[in-house]
């Protein structure tokens, strides 16, 4: 989707002084292609489909900075209480809020 570039994130980063980016749905990874171009100290990007998600850890493994997770959003917003997240752009979760 690749949507992510459309906010002005480095004035948001530097606005708020965020140093994790965290994304729901990896997809094909253009969204944390972006954000791994700008200074975050750390990016989780969670992606439910295993497919996908060893095809982003494959893409992204010499960016130390970079963790791809095979979950659902649910569990990893769960584990990210207290950070900013980024929907990447998936539909309402089966039982929970709209992500
Ligand atoms: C629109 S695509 C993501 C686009 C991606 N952020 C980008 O910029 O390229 C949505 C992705 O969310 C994944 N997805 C759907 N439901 C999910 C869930 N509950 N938890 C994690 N990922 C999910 C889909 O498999 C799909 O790859």
């Amino acid at each position: 989707m690749g949507v992510f570039e459309q906010f002005n994130a480095p004035s948001l980063l530097s606005h708020y002084g965020c140093r994790t980016f965290i994304e729901t749905g990896t997809g094909i990874g253009l969204s944390l292609h972006y954000a791994a171009t700008l200074p975050f100290g750390e990016l989780h990007s969670c992606e439910i489909d295993l497919g996908l998600a060893q095809a982003a850890k494959s893409l992204f493994q010499d960016d130390p900075r970079i963790h791809i997770h095979t979950s659902n959003s649910e569990d990893m917003l769960r584990r990210s209480s207290g950070r900013l997240a980024c929907s990447g752009g998936h539909g309402p979760l089966p039982n929970g809020p709209s992500s």
